[in-house]
């Protein structure tokens, strides 16, 4: 290659990526705002934590803080803590007895802002918990969006899945459906439309819970 076309090629590259980087500095994603009213949209309430996983700067440049009430409210003066008690996850919640038990394990809540139950945790992590707007379970578990098998600690202190509310059963049988990912089959198939439950040869066990 001579230099002349090498050096025309560089340039070509140099100015690529300048635009590149122009176009990054100015897009990225904007909260949607309506020039006339001031507002975001009507349906906002529904979406507005998925911008703002995308990119918490942009939501705290109106908002302030996201992690401290006192400071939160900023010029739009909307703090997130009129309607949240907290927004991001506590400190400590890796720790298994946080996220797991005190979080993905309890009974799903009504309250859509309640980080309670599996399927709470779908909604940013997943539907199959293998990563959506945030990262997999399964970057720490590997197998599953849980402790892996047999998931039954020796003492109510360890890991173990009988702490899991029931009322998390239709997010089971994501992956469990008549005993599949399970070395516990039901022994009857329950009729066609039974919802899933623990103990109704749905998923894993009978009636009898020691099978
Ligand atoms: C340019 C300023 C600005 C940005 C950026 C902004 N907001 Fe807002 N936000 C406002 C204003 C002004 C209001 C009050 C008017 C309204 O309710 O839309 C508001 C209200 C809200 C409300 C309450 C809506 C309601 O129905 O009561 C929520 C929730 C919200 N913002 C979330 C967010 C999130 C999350 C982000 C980041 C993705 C964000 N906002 C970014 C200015 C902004
Ligand atoms: C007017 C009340 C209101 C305000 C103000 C508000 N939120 Fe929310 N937020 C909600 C509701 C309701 C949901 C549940 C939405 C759903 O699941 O449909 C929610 C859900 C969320 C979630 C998902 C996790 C969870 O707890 O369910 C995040 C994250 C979140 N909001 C962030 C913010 C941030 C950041 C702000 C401030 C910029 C904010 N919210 C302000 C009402 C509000
Ligand atoms: C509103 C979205 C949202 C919801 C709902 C949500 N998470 Fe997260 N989670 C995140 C984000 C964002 C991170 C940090 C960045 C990432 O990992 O992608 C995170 C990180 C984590 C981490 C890693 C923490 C660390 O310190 O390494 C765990 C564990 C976790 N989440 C578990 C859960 C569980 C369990 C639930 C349900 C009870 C849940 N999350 C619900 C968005 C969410
Ligand atoms: C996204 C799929 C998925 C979901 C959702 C899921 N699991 Fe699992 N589960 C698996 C996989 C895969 C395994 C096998 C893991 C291994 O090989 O270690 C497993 C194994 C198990 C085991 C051990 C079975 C054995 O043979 O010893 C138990 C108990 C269990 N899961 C309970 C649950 C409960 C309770 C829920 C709902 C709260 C649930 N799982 C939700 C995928 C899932
Ligand atoms: C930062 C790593 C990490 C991430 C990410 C993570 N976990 Fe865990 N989780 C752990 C560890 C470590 C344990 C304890 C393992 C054990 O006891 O075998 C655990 C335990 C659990 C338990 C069992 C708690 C108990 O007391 O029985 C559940 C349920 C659980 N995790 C669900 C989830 C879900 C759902 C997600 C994704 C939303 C997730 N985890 C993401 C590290 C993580």
């Amino acid at each position: 290659m001579s230099k002349m076309k090498w050096m025309a090629g560089s340039c070509f590259a140099l100015a690529l990526a300048l635009l590149a980087w122009g176009c990054a500095g100015k897009a990225g994603p904007v909260a949607p705002l309506n020039a006339m009213t001031g507002e975001h949209p009507a349906s906002w309430i529904q979406t507005h934590y998925t911008e703002y996983i995308k990119a918490p700067a942009q939501c705290q440049s109106c908002h302030g803080s996201t992690s401290d009430a006192t400071q939160a409210g900023g010029i739009s003066k909307v703090s997130c803590f009129t309607c949240h008690t907290a927004v991001n996850h506590p400190a400590n919640w890796a720790d298994p007895l946080q996220h797991g038990r005190a979080g993905a394990q309890l009974a799903p809540s009504s309250d859509p802002k309640v980080m309670a139950g599996f399927a709470h945790c779908a909604k940013c992590h997943g539907t199959t918990y293998a990563g959506g707007i945030a990262s997999s379970c399964k970057a720490c578990h590997t197998k599953a969006p849980h402790p892996d098998k047999p998931w039954v600690g020796t003492s109510l202190l360890k890991s173990n899945h009988v702490q899991t509310d029931i009322g998390n059963a239709a997010e089971c049988a994501k992956c469990h459906l008549a005993g599949a990912n399970s070395t516990m089959k039901p022994l009857t198939t329950p009729p066609a439309g039974t919802a899933p439950g623990c103990f109704n040869e749905t998923l894993c066990h009978g009636t009898n819970i020691k099978r």
